[in-house]
């Protein structure tokens, strides 16, 4: 499907960086540090634009802080896939109302895609009138705007107006890592599962141009960063809307041309548009990484034609299959929802039969949330809370055994690993495949690549110890 691409035009983008310098010498002209916090729920996309949020914050003078009575401006990021993160998010900006007392000149803002969903920002007019700022993904480049005209002393803003999505290109990041960085490549989705409330928050799919992605790799790789994961909600879309006669695979191979050590990893990829171009490129690649996230929501052919998922049980396993003959040592993970609406019982077996046939290394196991305005919320709904919560038990049980069976086979071997933060007592690092691997060693391995003997596993994590430096 070909869509209108907007790109935010280069004159617009100036114009927020003449209002981050006003913000920051109205700032400077206190004559006291400012803090700011930003707060993020949800998926990647969300984790990369706070640190766009983070990046502006920062161009306009303020220090970022942890502490919610400290803050001068709290900016929550919010999610909208399923209710549970919905009341996380309102029960904390209720909490917000005591900071807002004991600082009266605190600015709350609300962003994300739980603010593009209609009524909300109603609701938040009406209910929260401690929140002094309300916009949508698709205005994100113009925070710096909304948040200087309230540095001014101006009214509340809602910016919500439903969008098909933008592209803002050079908004500055302050990312959170210096080993590991998000790179988005592609905004929006045009899939329309019947459960899935993001093509309505975050707009139709549209691709950043290679050029742009290759450069902000480019950079990335030159900077030092050792894992960059390109990001999408259908990441192997990629292209489609675009007449650069490059897709997904081809972007991968042109980035696996770019000089230095470094891993490539990509989310999320939808089984329609991967197949054997993506697994003999990714084959091929050597800084690809060895792990693909293939979400596969339901075994059950029923359910899978029900949720607009467009493939079948069999052309999914299919898939796998294929993968795994390009890739061996591929690992595998992927999301599954349990307790859509009428799945029965024979149908849940579908999906735990082909959880034992796929044999994941891991799963995200979700059970449905009805999304208003999506088809699914009004289908018919006969199973009980009690009856998908013991459903996602037995299933959860049985990926369990699995992961564990995995993890013992890991066992022995060598893997080479990037050592990327600490927690606690040993240094945290990731096989190729992103498996988890302790380590005991000192904080200046912290961005290297390491050879690593597993000497341990559980269900979640390899233990190990550090062989020779390489
Ligand atoms: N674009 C990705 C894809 O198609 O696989 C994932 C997007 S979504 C942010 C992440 C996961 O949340 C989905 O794969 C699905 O398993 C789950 N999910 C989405 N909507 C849901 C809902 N209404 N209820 C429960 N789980 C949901
Ligand atoms: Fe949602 Fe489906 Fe799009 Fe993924 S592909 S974001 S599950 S609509
Ligand atoms: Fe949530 Fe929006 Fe991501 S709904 S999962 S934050 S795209």
């Amino acid at each position: 499907m070909k869509t209108q691409r907007n790109v935010i035009s280069a004159e617009m983008l100036a114009r927020q960086e003449g209002y981050m310098e006003e913000a920051a010498e109205l700032n400077a002209a206190r004559g006291e540090p400012v803090y700011a916090l930003v707060d993020t729920y949800g998926c990647q996309q969300n984790e990369a634009d706070s640190e766009k949020l983070r990046g502006m914050l920062r161009r306009m003078g303020y220090t970022m802080t942890g502490d919610e009575a400290e803050a001068d401006v709290i900016v929550i990021n919010t999610c909208a896939v399923r209710e549970h993160a919905e009341q996380r998010v309102l029960g904390n900006v209720g909490h917000l109302t005591h900071t807002k007392k004991n600082k009266p000149s605190q600015i709350i803002c609300l962003c994300g895609c739980m603010m593009q969903e209609p009524g909300m920002a109603e609701k938040i007019r009406e209910s929260y009138r401690h929140v002094s700022l309300v916009f949508g993904p698709h205005v994100l480049w113009r925070f710096p705007e909304y948040l200087l005209g309230l540095l001014r002393g101006g009214r509340r803003v809602f910016a919500v107006e439903p969008s098909d999505g933008v592209i803002a290109e050079g908004l500055p990041s302050a990312r959170d890592s210096a080993v590991k960085a998000w790179l988005p490549i592609m905004y929006g989705c045009n899939n329309f599962c019947s459960y899935c409330i993001v093509p309505y928050v975050r707009g139709r799919e549209r691709s950043r141009t290679p050029e742009e992605v290759l450069a902000e790799a480019r950079d990335l790789a030159a900077r030092g960063y050792k894992d960059i994961t390109l990001l999408g909600q259908n990441v192997n879309s990629y292209g489609k809307d675009l007449d650069a006669g490059v897709d997904f695979a081809d972007l991968i191979e042109r980035i696996n041309d770019i000089p230095g050590d470094f891993l490539i990893r990509f989310m999320t990829s939808h089984p329609k548009d991967a197949g054997e171009k993506l697994f003999s490129t990714m084959a091929r690649c050597e800084k690809c990484a060895r792990h693909i996230h293939l979400p596969f929501q339901s075994g059950s052919n029923r359910v899978l034609t029900a949720m607009n998922r467009r493939y079948t049980r069999e052309s999914y396993l299919e898939l796998v299959r294929l993968a795994r003959s390009y890739m061996p040592d591929v690992v595998l993970t992927s999301d599954v929802i349990v307790g859509f609406p009428g799945e029965t019982e024979e149908e849940f077996e579908d999906t735990l039969s082909l959880v034992r046939e796929a044999e994941f290394d891991a799963l995200f196991t979700f059970i449905f949330s009805p999304r208003t305005g999506t088809p699914a919320a009004s289908m018919p709904d006969p199973f009980t809370r009690a009856e998908k919560q013991a459903r996602f038990d037995r299933l959860v049980e049985l990926q369990n055994s699995i992961s564990e069976k995995k993890h013992l086979s890991y066992v022995g071997t060598t893997q080479r690993v990037l050592v990327d933060g600490r927690d606690g007592e040993y240094l945290t690092s990731r096989t190729s495949g992103g498996r988890l691997v302790r380590l005991a060693g000192g904080d200046e391995l912290i961005g290297t690549f390491q050879e690593a003997a597993i000497t341990g596993s559980n269900t979640w994590a390899l233990y190990g110890q550090l062989c020779q430096e390489v």
